[in-house]
């Protein structure tokens, strides 16, 4: 997720990275995390399901990540935003494997499950010295959430409502992502799209139309929106691995709106091409 990169860096924390790519299904290899405890990592960042690449962790890797954390007294940071936002299997509950409770802190928002995300509203839990820590600094930083958006929360988790619109929306969700994924094959067929059981995003690897464009994926997005009117993410922002990808969000847009803007995609495609 991008905003980690730079909250990283504020901190003057060193990142070391596990590649996540789409010819293995956006899974971190066993051997990339190993090395990395072994070189004295202090915590884990992980986001399951993912943005943008909307995998869900496997779970022989998620308790892999327990065994070493517990073993070496590490911290997982486990980032479930998207916990509920899942149209095939299951969300992986990493709090549920043995010793977990000890290492793990998840941390969660309200922006998906209730699609509230400028109400500024998310929630932590973790070991009890973990959560005495980040209340005090939640004081620090902006004294409390928002009161209006604590209240609007309480009353979507006393009626039913998070669960009556997240059963509404799903199968909404799934069927423009499947639309989406379609589009893609269809309009763009050298992209490389893999079609995500979670989340909100296709995260298509572009690579074959932008290296015969010599352009990247940045001045590619701006491009697009000035030109077509059709916004996605420059793949890059997210790390090294994102370059010449896409992120298209697929939960926001009508079927018809979100596969003519592939279509327009394509047609940016093909007159770039053309020059
Ligand atoms: C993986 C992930 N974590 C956290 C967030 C942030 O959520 P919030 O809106 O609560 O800041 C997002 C938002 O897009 C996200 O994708």
């Amino acid at each position: 997720y991008s905003v980690y990169w730079g909250l990283l860096k504020y901190l003057g924390l060193k990142p070391v990275t596990c590649s996540q790519t789409i010819e293995t299904g956006f899974q971190p290899s066993e051997e990339c995390i190993e090395k990395a405890f072994d070189e004295g990592i202090k915590a884990v960042l992980l986001a399951s399901p993912d943005n943008p690449t909307s995998r869900v962790i496997d779970k022989k890797i998620a308790k892999l990540l327990i065994d070493l954390a517990v073993e070496k007294n590490v911290w997982i940071i486990y980032d479930e935003a998207y916990k509920h936002i899942v149209y095939e299997g299951e969300h992986v509950w990493i709090q549920k494997f043995s010793g977990a409770s000890e290492v793990v802190i998840s941390v969660n928002s309200f922006s998906k499950d209730i699609a509230i995300p400028g109400f500024r509203l998310g929630y932590l839990y973790g070991p009890k010295e973990v959560v005495f820590h980040a209340t005090k600094l939640k004081g620090y930083l902006s004294i409390t959430s928002p009161v209006p958006s604590q209240l609007f929360a309480l009353v979507a988790l006393r009626n039913g409502i998070k669960e009556r619109y997240l059963k509404e929306v799903l199968p909404i969700y799934k069927s423009r992502r499947d639309a989406a994924y379609e589009a893609f094959r269809k309009y763009l067929p050298e992209a490389k799209v893999w079609k995500p059981n979670a989340s909100m995003y296709l995260f298509p690897d572009m690579s074959p139309y932008l290296e015969k464009l010599r352009m990247d994926d940045i001045t590619f997005t701006y491009k697009l929106a000035e030109s077509k009117a059709v916004v996605m993410l420059p793949g890059s922002i997210f790390g090294k691995e994102g370059k010449n990808h896409l992120r298209v969000t697929f939960v926001t847009q009508e079927e018809k709106r979100l596969v003519r803007g592939i279509e327009l995609l394509s047609e940016f495609v093909e007159e770039l091409e053309r020059k």
